[in-house]
């Protein structure tokens, strides 16, 4: 088969290492992936936003599946263009694809098919929302309606936080038509974890729990980002919880948008507070989470590719009655090595060292983000280039978390290149039990 990923992050850099393994495929390309995914797949220079180029590549190439990995695409419709012509594609369409693009269409679905989640208001009116803000008593979390790149929601611990935030979104408008409504909800307070679905809208086939580190600094402190590390198996999600994040909100939200005429065909992630009045569901991404994947899919035993064609084609069922995925006993951490100055500006173009010493070893591997090759005009060695804010995920397998967390260390202290950061705590709270 012929199967062409659409991205050029880490999360894009790990399905097409997966997929590459699976013994159903033939050729796998990548548009316009990185110097990493150049390695398994062939990279061709088309962006992601670029639906009618990459629909005139997939016919052209006759790709029998493409996998859509990053959230725009699929807002943008990519889906519902590739199905016009009958190909074969991986993920969810433009109306399904709302859950992530649009928050207060995720919000009002959650409440009107009793989803957990945090008890919210929606605002157009700066006024409006500012008054309703000086009469809370509470903290509240502002959140853009729209896509605004892992941006837009805002933890406001003050009043003062809370009127910034509504101000500089609904008054000022820094995300665009993407702040034209914001939410104000509940501050929640509990872990947080990543639970990742397949689904077809008929059967649902869980994947591997994870856990995220979004802020950039150790110890969850400083700005977030877009994820600076994740382990698989998070602890923290016992087979009870796993049980009820599953009904109260997975089945509910599938059930609830197949209510509403829309037919989810995907990977469905559910980002979930487990708070003391059990898990609250915090958003809905409809793609793969990025770094989560890196920490996930080292762990699967099933072959991908199979899975994602039994989704796309809605036979998830068949694979659910051979028992669904299965999964390596081991656990898997991946730590962001990120350029000086991310998530804010950062220069790109640094040599990057190390890679090859870090590929050899055994149960590491080095998932690429925003990486470069460079080829010298002088005929010499390529060169690997940073090209991003999150450069590389480095990944770790061992049969515990420990273990895990020691590989993966172990790989980064091979790399380096110049302002190179990332945090020295990934996995941490999964030993603590945090
Ligand atoms: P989101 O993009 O909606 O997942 O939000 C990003 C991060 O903000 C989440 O991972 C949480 O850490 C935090 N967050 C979002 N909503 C809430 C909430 N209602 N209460 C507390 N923290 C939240
Ligand atoms: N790691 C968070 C996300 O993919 O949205």
């Amino acid at each position: 088969m012929r199967i062409l990923v659409i991205g050029s992050g880490g999360r894009e850099h790990t399905l097409a290492w997966k997929i590459a393994q699976s013994k159903l495929a033939d050729k796998v390309f990548c548009a316009p992936g990185n110097a990493g995914i150049s390695q398994v797949a062939e990279c061709i220079d088309i962006k992601t936003e670029d639906i009618p180029r990459l629909l005139e590549f997939a016919r052209k190439e006759k790709i029998d599946l493409t996998v859509v990995g990053p959230e725009a695409s699929l807002a943008l419709g990519i889906v519902d263009e590739f199905s016009k012509y009958k190909l074969r594609i991986f993920g969810p369409n433009k109306k399904a694809a709302q859950l992530e693009a649009s928050k207060v269409f995720a919000k009002q679905l959650m409440a009107k098919y009793n989803v957990p989640t945090a008890d919210f208001k929606i605002f157009e009116n700066l006024d409006e929302a500012k008054k309703y803000i000086e009469k809370r008593t509470t903290p509240c979390v502002i959140k853009a309606d729209g896509l605004a790149q892992g941006k837009g929601v805002i933890v406001a611990k003050t009043v003062d936080e809370a009127m910034q935030a509504v101000t500089l979104i609904l008054g000022n408008k820094i995300f665009g038509d993407a702040g034209n409504k914001v939410i104000i909800e509940d501050c929640l307070e509990g872990k947080e974890a990543s639970i990742l679905v397949f689904t077809d809208s008929k059967e649902v086939i869980p994947l591997a729990s994870s856990q995220d580190h979004k802020r950039i600094f150790d110890n969850d402190q400083g700005p977030n980002t877009g994820g600076m590390g994740a382990y698989s198996p998070a602890p923290v999600v016992t087979n009870t919880l796993f049980k009820e994040i599953l009904e109260k909100i997975i089945y509910r939200t599938i059930d609830g948008l197949a209510k509403e005429g829309i037919v989810y065909k995907g990977v469905l992630y559910a980002g979930v507070m487990l708070t003391k009045d059990g898990p609250k569901t915090l958003e809905f991404n409809v793609r793969f989470g990025d770094p989560e994947t890196q920490a996930i899919l080292p762990r699967l035993e099933s072959d991908l590719l199979e899975a994602m064609l039994a989704t796309s084609e809605g036979k998830l069922n068949k694979l659910s009655s051979l028992g669904g995925l299965s999964w390596m006993n081991r656990a898997c951490v991946c730590v962001v090595c990120a350029s000086k100055g991310y998530p804010g500006s950062y220069e790109k173009g640094k040599q990057i060292f190390g890679l090859e010493e870090a590929a050899k070893m055994e149960d590491a591997v080095v998932f690429h983000a925003g990486t470069k090759k460079l080829t010298s005009s002088g005929g010499g060695e390529p060169k690997i280039i940073t090209n991003g804010g999150r450069v590389l995920g480095v990944t770790g397998l061992g049969n515990t978390i420990k273990e895990a967390i020691d590989k993966a260390y172990q790989a980064v202290e091979k790399i380096h290149f110049e302002g190179m950061h990332y945090r020295r705590d990934i996995g941490r709270k999964a030993m603590e039990g945090l």
